[in-house]
């Protein structure tokens, strides 16, 4: 476990803001985990429990105690014909994980390749891409309940999964830390998952036949020509959701606007594409300052280089009034606000 006071937050969130911890702590293993939550300027002083940083908006700096997720490990747990069960530590990058599951002709993982973030966060909000989330090989994960100090294991119905969503972001917001994660990933009879047209597409153009591997190819490259290198320019991904609505609304909506994409729910709400919304409300490429929303999707706001946390999120404010006064929709952040 190792401390330091005043650091600088800057390598910790893929927006590269520079805001400072005023304690700032290094969880290496799940020993530290456990030490930590007794510590006197531990978990009773925590503010901010930080992950990749890959889906957060620091918008001030951060009193108190930040406790960094850095253990890691990944073992085969369970093993049969036609599955294994892989555990990954909460701390162990998800693309690199993705890519060894890929390279071990793994099936379940592949859509999910170059997402950014850790293993740890990826069930809180139920990551997805390409048509597959990953509650699609979830089997379990352990979490580490900070008011009874022990580790309890979970399924996908207690994690209860939804779209960008799970209980870690309600009922158990703040009342612990996931440890690991188990997925279950097949070794044959691979369900592929190829239907985003995209990803055919790319496939076609390679003239190869969808497999685990160049599946996990594809996504990578469509990422790559889409979504900005967080290293290069800083981002967080999608910075909005993707609204859901009532059909009529979508209908009366398409009228106006033949051109919206939309995709039906099974809830019978229609979701429809925040990313297409801020295009015609005439914010893609469009940069004020140091900020604006990325030129190849629009759906990403990106920081050129120096912008704090709050002229990030004054022009994700201003990217919404007009998208709301243009089309009546109030987009909702998908990233969280911190402080
Ligand atoms: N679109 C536009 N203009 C844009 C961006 C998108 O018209 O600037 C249109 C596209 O043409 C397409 C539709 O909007 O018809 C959807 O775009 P895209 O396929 O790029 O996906 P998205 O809905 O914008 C979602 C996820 C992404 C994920 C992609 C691919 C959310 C909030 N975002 O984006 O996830 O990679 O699908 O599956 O659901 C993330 O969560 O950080 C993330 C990147």
């Amino acid at each position: 476990m190792i401390w330091e006071s005043n650091a600088s937050l800057a390598p910790y969130n893929t927006f590269g803001i520079d805001a400072k911890a005023e304690r700032l702590v290094h969880l290496e293993s799940e020993a530290d985990v456990a030490a930590y939550a007794l510590h006197p300027d531990g978990l009773a002083k925590q503010t901010l429990l930080l992950s990749g940083g890959s889906n957060m908006l620091l918008c001030a700096d951060v009193p108190g105690t930040t406790a960094r997720i850095a253990w890691t490990g990944r073992t085969v747990v369970r093993e049969t014909e036609d599955h294994v069960w892989l555990e990954v530590a909460a701390g162990e990058s998800w693309h690199e994980t993705v890519r060894f599951s890929v390279q071990a002709h793994w099936g379940g993982l592949q859509n999910l390749s170059l997402i950014p973030g850790l293993v740890g966060a990826a069930p809180v909000q139920n990551i997805g891409a390409y048509g597959v989330e990953l509650a699609d090989s979830f089997d379990s994960l352990r979490f580490f309940d900070w008011t009874r100090q022990e580790i309890r294991t979970m399924d996908a119905a207690d994690c209860g999964f939804g779209y960008r969503d799970s209980v870690f972001k309600k009922q158990l917001k703040g009342k612990g830390v996931i440890l690991s994660v188990t997925f279950r990933l097949t070794k044959r009879d691979h369900r592929l998952q190829t239907s985003y047209g995209a990803i055919q597409d790319a496939l076609a153009s390679a003239g190869v036949a969808p497999s685990v591997e160049s599946i996990s190819d594809a996504v990578m490259a469509i990422r790559q020509s889409k979504l900005p290198d967080p290293k290069v320019l800083g981002n967080s991904g999608s910075f909005f959701k993707n609204p859901a609505l009532p059909a009529q609304e979508v209908t009366a909506l398409a009228e106006l606007h033949p051109g919206l994409p939309q995709y039906p729910q099974a809830d019978g709400t229609i979701k429809v594409a925040a990313g297409w919304l801020i295009e015609h409300a005439g914010w893609k490429g469009k940069r004020v300052g140091n900020v604006g929303m990325h030129a190849q999707q629009a759906l990403v706001l990106v920081n050129y280089g120096g912008a704090s946390g709050p002229e990030l999120w004054e022009h994700a404010q201003r990217v919404q009034a007009s998208v709301f006064e243009q089309f009546g929709i109030q987009l909702e952040p998908e990233v969280n606000l911190i402080g």
